[in-house]
């Protein structure tokens, strides 16, 4: 086959992580607050799920308010304006509004002029599925910069009579700069998955075409998420095992060559089947579940933040991101931790390459 690349005498580029920002909403919604909505308990919540406290956005804030901050802190970090960007693609199930897309709110709050924009909804693996977007827009040379950034207001999408969904979700927003390199990091290897015969296991009914919002979808509160908690389990734990699996091998590595695995925080004991499954030690995989509960599209990236925040990450050093969500979908990615400050001269050397040229 042709190499497009070599054809336009190009060099091939890789997806390089190069900034990431989080934001998580100040007020906070603990199981003991839980306990006097619904009926539950402290006890069997943290046992069951492993969350001790979500986070809940204010009254003000929406899922675009949330993803600018984090993108504005991705940016800084990457050390790059808003119209550097070329392509913006926000990952959420709960976005502002229906029209316009909130990548496009995001696009405007940001200033980033030069931004396409749109809006992904694969639920909770949101934030796999536009990292694979992201990363296939640079290897084919569509795009240099992506801000990929996921975020979620669940708690607008709650029925806080139902104690089987209101104690597992949580607010929050996350952003990751991908950026064109021509080392051999980045994105290594993605895997998606679906399966929308089963979709019914997890869903927000109404507010859609097919059952617009009424009197009726509104008394049902058809309007929040109804889910199927038990078989979801069992799914999640076998497909995240199995996306992970088929990351690694695509990727050409094990899970001894994994520095560290930031699964989608789903159910504390979904991941430890999923570990157990993967055989990746105790230390070896980044869990906040306790702090944040489910963020939906946001939760891996909020967890990358932290892990990076309180962890060193070496140039090389492998990661991978595993999730699954509503759809019923799921996903994975590895990363090879690329080196920052060198991708950084090469876009100013790259950028010093094309003004000598206009000049
Ligand atoms: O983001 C990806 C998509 N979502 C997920 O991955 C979620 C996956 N599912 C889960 O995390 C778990 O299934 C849940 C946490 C939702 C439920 O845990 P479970 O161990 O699967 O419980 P269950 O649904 O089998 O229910 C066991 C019992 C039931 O009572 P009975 O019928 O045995 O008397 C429930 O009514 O626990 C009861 N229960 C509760 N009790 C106290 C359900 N929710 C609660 C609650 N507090 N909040």
């Amino acid at each position: 086959m042709n190499d497009p690349f070599k054809e336009n005498g190009c060099m091939p580029h890789r997806a390089a992580v190069t900034g990431w920002g989080w934001y998580s909403p100040t007020q906070v919604l603990s199981n003991h607050d839980l306990e006097k909505l619904v009926d539950t308990n402290d006890a069997w919540i943290t046992s069951r799920t492993g969350i001790r406290e979500r986070r809940i956005a204010a009254a003000g804030e929406t899922t675009s308010s949330m993803a600018t901050i984090a993108a504005r802190q991705a940016l800084a970090e990457a050390e790059l304006q808003p119209d550097e960007l070329d392509l913006i693609i926000c990952a959420t199930t709960t976005p502002d509004q229906l029209i316009p897309a909130t990548a496009c709110l995001i696009q405007r709050n940001l200033g980033a002029h030069r931004a396409g924009a749109f809006d992904l909804n694969t639920a909770c693996t949101g934030f796999i599925y536009g990292l694979a977007t992201g990363a296939q827009f640079i290897q084919g040379g569509g795009a240099k910069r992506i801000l990929v950034v996921a975020g979620e207001t669940l708690s607008r999408f709650m029925n806080w009579e139902d104690r089987s969904t209101c104690i597992l979700f949580g607010d929050g927003a996350a952003a990751v700069v991908l950026e064109a390199t021509t080392q051999q990091s980045g994105v290594l290897s993605t895997v998606l998955g679906s399966r929308g015969d089963i979709e019914q296991m997890l869903t927000i009914e109404a507010g859609g075409c097919a059952r617009p919002a009424s009197t009726e979808t509104i008394a049902q509160k058809a309007h929040c998420v109804r889910m199927r908690g038990n078989e979801i389990f069992k799914m999640a734990v076998r497909n995240m095992a199995q996306s992970a699996q088929q990351a690694l091998a695509k990727a050409g590595l094990t899970t001894n060559d994994i520095r560290a695995v930031i699964p989608h925080q789903a159910n504390e004991r979904i991941l430890i089947a999923t570990r157990d499954a993967i055989g990746i030690s105790e230390d070896r995989m980044f869990m906040n579940i306790d702090r944040h509960g489910n963020t939906g599209a946001s939760s891996i990236p909020i967890a990358l933040g932290e892990f990076l925040q309180s962890t060193p990450v070496d140039v090389g050093d492998h990661l991978l991101l595993v999730s699954f969500g509503g759809g019923l979908t799921w996903g994975a990615a590895v990363l090879r931790w690329a080196d920052i400050p060198a991708v950084k001269l090469e876009r100013a050397a790259a950028q010093r390459a094309k003004l000598a040229l206009i000049g």
